[in-house]
């Protein structure tokens, strides 16, 4: 059996997580808002018209921020048109999506939901079609008490007292070309830089992401991240960085590789926030929101024969496979094992878009990518312990890949330490040692594995309960090591309490 050997120091800190780093995202695209967490009318709906079932899910799931309302919507988005009578609310054309939007759900609606999901929100602003008086407007309907035309225009609305809404994206992925009002990272920068500083003087509270790359292959990746921070530094607190993953080519080794690219993404983006910090003599440093990332490509054909210009049509519905879960699980990982600089990351997106929630008019069901999810969100939270994994490696489209993904989180307040492993080896079982001789008398409590034997195996409405995750027993403490077996393909949670 092939053998890794997990080394944690007690001193050897990464940092403090961030709970954001669990984000998730809500477009105004497809069934993720219409059908998905709104559906005024459905016996699943509250008076609002909020759909019950999936709010409880999220809450079970624990999202603490929900990035919202584009991705590539925001960069036409008029937010008036989705404020006040519903009634006098305008049918808009999405030219991103190729679809009708109707606006009976906007801003004030997502922050009732958002209150009654438990999460707070990350509101994108249009820095596409609009510019920096749009988010000077924003900022003041969303976040001054009383007294201006747009804080009273809130308060005729129904919302009496501020949202408060404290962390903004300023555009979305405004370097891709397919991006409405697409701009070179001169022109975005100095946008940026304008839009931030006249939204911190409205509210110096704010926090502000910058757009960086909307992947690390695009041809202006890396100038891309210099020259807008060169604008916006000063004003701007995240840099963004998207990335999707697929499988299109059906090599899993290679696939399941990606988290190598991923961690290789977040390593190169932040030598260049720390060259220009250096160059610019700054104090501060600017911390990263990896506020896209997921396995997109299993709906890519199907897309091609939605209906143009139709109202909340079937778009981006993966049907995630097992596969897909531990790409995703050893993507949460990667994101944790940088827990000192990733501040902020949104799994995109929650509801039948890339979701790991699926509805229809009947009720909800689990992908199989709820399930890392759902645990990383739950069970990752302390402190990152630096997490060295010894392990076999093979050879992948990234370089080497090391068989075994693993990080370990420590919980000071509640005695627990918790490995996350995921064991890329298709065919077989790796023995997992970890010293704990510094964590006297911890034990294992919790042992959750999820596994199968087809790759390829999917949740679907019809057998909803194909790939969960089971209780492992084969994780023991014995004369201080931790002794894990973990399974050939498999998403592994082992607690150790003291
Ligand atoms: O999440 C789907 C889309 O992916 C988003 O709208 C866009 O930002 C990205 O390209």
């Amino acid at each position: 059996m092939k053998q890794a050997k997990i080394c944690i120091d007690r001193d050897f800190l990464v940092g403090q997580v961030d709970k954001r780093i669990f984000g998730s995202f809500l477009e105004h695209l497809g069934r993720a808002i219409y059908g998905g967490i709104y559906q005024p009318g459905s016996p699943l709906s509250d008076e609002q018209g909020f759909r019950k079932d999936t709010l409880d899910l999220i809450k079970q799931l624990q999202v603490p921020i929900v990035r919202y309302p584009g991705g590539n919507f925001v960069s036409d988005y008029h937010w008036e048109d989705g404020v006040g009578p519903k009634d006098l609310r305008p049918r808009r054309l999405d030219p991103a999506w190729t679809t009708i939007e109707t606006n009976q759900f906007g801003l004030n609606e997502f922050m009732d939901w958002a209150k009654k999901a438990e999460t707070e929100p990350m509101m994108a602003i249009n820095l596409g079609t609009r510019g920096f008086e749009d988010a000077k407007n924003i900022i003041e309907y969303c976040n001054v008490k009383k007294g201006t035309y747009y804080s009273d225009l809130r308060r005729s609305h129904g919302y009496e007292e501020p949202h408060n809404i404290k962390l903004w994206c300023l555009g979305n992925e405004m370097d891709g070309p397919w991006q409405m009002g697409h701009k070179t990272a001169d022109e975005y920068g100095r946008l940026a830089e304008e839009a931030g500083r006249i939204m911190k003087m409205v509210d110096p509270s704010v926090e502000l992401v910058a757009c960086g790359s909307s992947g690390m292959y695009m041809p202006t990746f890396g100038t891309w991240e210099e020259t807008v921070l060169e604008h916006c530094y000063e004003q701007v607190d995240y840099l963004s960085l998207h990335t999707y993953y697929d499988n299109v080519e059906n090599n899993s080794r290679d696939f399941l590789a990606s988290s190598v690219a991923m961690d290789g993404f977040i390593s190169s983006v932040l030598s260049i926030c720390d060259a220009v910090q250096a160059k610019k003599r700054q104090k501060k440093k600017i911390n990263l929101s990896f506020d896209e990332w997921n396995v997109w490509y299993h709906s890519r054909e199907q897309d091609k024969k939605v209906e143009p210009w139709s109202e909340a049509p079937h778009l981006l519905e993966d049907v995630y496979n097992f596969e897909d879960a531990l790409l995703v699980g050893s993507m949460l990982i990667t994101l944790l094992r940088h827990a000192d600089r990733v501040k902020i990351a949104c799994l995109a997106q929650l509801v039948n878009v890339i979701a790991p929630i699926m509805t229809d008019d009947t009720g909800v069901w689990k992908q199989t990518i709820f399930y890392p999810y759902l645990h990383a969100c739950q069970m990752g939270n302390g402190t990152v312990l630096q997490t060295l994994v010894n392990c076999p490696v093979y050879e992948s489209k990234y370089g080497d890949a090391p068989y075994v993904d693993a990080v370990a989180v420590e919980d000071k307040e509640n005695r627990t330490i918790t490995l996350f492993a995921v064991n890329k080896d298709l065919e077989e079982d790796i023995q997992a040692d970890m010293d704990i001789r510094q964590y006297e008398g911890y034990e294992v409590v919790e042992n959750l594995v999820l596994t199968h034997t087809d790759l390829k195996a999917e949740n679907t409405k019809e057998e909803p309960d194909k790939v969960v995750p089971v209780s492992g027993k084969n994780a023991k403490v014995e004369a201080g090591c931790l002794k894990a077996v973990l399974p050939a393909r498999s998403w592994n949670v082992i607690v150790l309490k003291g």
